[in-house]
């Protein structure tokens, strides 16, 4: 047999070593890691992200999309070693939504010295290294989610916030966006309790609810929760309190099936909706972009919207809260 020239035998190597294809036939492999995958948020994101897998392979652009990440959005660990483990097995690529905005950048520095570059989704990295990141402006979005509560509750309206989880780069921006537009505003209203963090589950925010409620519930006026747990876990400790239908304005953050039916049912005036399905669609096809060399914006807004029982049923918003879950995860 001739021996190939050395030059070859490099490029070969070479190009099995690059981005987990060892052909050039072999599908591009995107790890798509959410920042946890108990809350139905994610159900969209993953959904987004199977549309745009489909949308490539049918265009010729053979790839695979990989779904993993940390049971909860607080244990930083295990985000971490769900990036060590993509870095191991070679991915082509990284999308990701940081559970903390600055834990997660050594590990996704390896992964971009290591030719594999990273996406952010939904929430950001406190680095430069990303290629791209896809998400609501959620500092705006705080902000758009005080002037609802304002137009709610009136000039000398009385408010509380439930805070998120520190660390978690998107709910800190609403929750300043938030403050901000209060105080530059409408000075006129008291922020009554601004500095309870009701977690990353459900349970927990229902717990600091509560705490909140009995010591404040009878002098406030409205509430704003600033993601989908502290929404759903604050919902249920007004209703327990009896402060529900609309007794205290409440503006929450994302949709699902409760925070819908809690919409349509009066407990929640407004709801902030995000689009994760579009997150999850666009954070794969840039990764594509980037692994193929095509030029890619470094920030895509995906856009919020107020999502009240009075434009629930114009179309456009009923495809936003309805994202085609069964279509693509199925
Ligand atoms: C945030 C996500 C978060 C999710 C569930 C959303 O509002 O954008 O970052 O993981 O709520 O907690």
């Amino acid at each position: 047999m001739r021996k190939l020239p050395l030059l070859l035998v490099a490029a070969l190597l070479a190009l099995s070593l690059s981005n987990g294809r060892g052909a050039a036939a072999e599908p591009y492999q995107i790890a798509v890691i959410p920042k946890g995958t108990t809350h139905e948020y994610w159900k969209a994101v993953q959904a987004g992200a199977i549309k745009a897998e489909r949308e490539l392979n049918a265009a010729g652009v053979p790839v695979h999309v990989i779904w993993k990440g940390p049971l909860k959005e607080d244990d930083r660990e295990q985000q971490i070693q769900v990036v060590e483990n993509f870095i191991g097995r070679r991915v082509s690529a990284i999308v990701i939504s940081p559970l903390d905005a600055n834990s997660l950048v050594a590990p996704l520095a390896t992964a971009v010295q290591g030719k594999i570059p990273v996406v952010t989704i939904d929430s950001g990295l406190n680095s430069p290294l990303v290629s791209c990141y896809v998400a609501t402006d959620n500092h705006e979005g705080g902000r758009v989610a005080a002037r609802t509560l304002a137009g709610l509750v009136g000039p000398a309206g009385r408010v509380m916030m439930l805070r998120n989880a520190t660390g978690s780069a998107n709910t800190e921006e609403r929750e300043e966006g938030f403050l901000e537009a209060m105080r530059q505003e409408f000075p006129g209203i008291k922020l009554v309790s601004t500095d309870q963090h009701g977690g990353v589950t459900r349970d927990n925010a229902y717990r600091t609810g509560q705490n909140l409620l009995n010591r404040f519930g009878r002098e406030i006026d409205g509430v704003f929760a600033c993601n989908q747990p502290t929404t759903a876990g604050m919902l249920l400790a007004l209703r327990d309190a009896g402060l529900g239908g609309g007794k205290v304005k409440f503006v929450g953050f994302d949709t699902g099936v409760v925070e819908l039916a809690a919409l349509k049912a009066g407990d929640v005036s407004a709801l902030m909706v995000q689009d994760p399905f579009g997150m999850g669609y666009l954070g794969v096809k840039n990764a594509v972009a980037v692994l193929r060399g095509e030029p890619v914006k470094k920030v895509i807004d995906t856009g919020v919207t107020v999502v009240t029982r009075a434009n629930l049923d114009e179309p456009a918003i009923h495809d936003l809260v309805n994202p085609p879950l069964d279509q693509f995860l199925k």
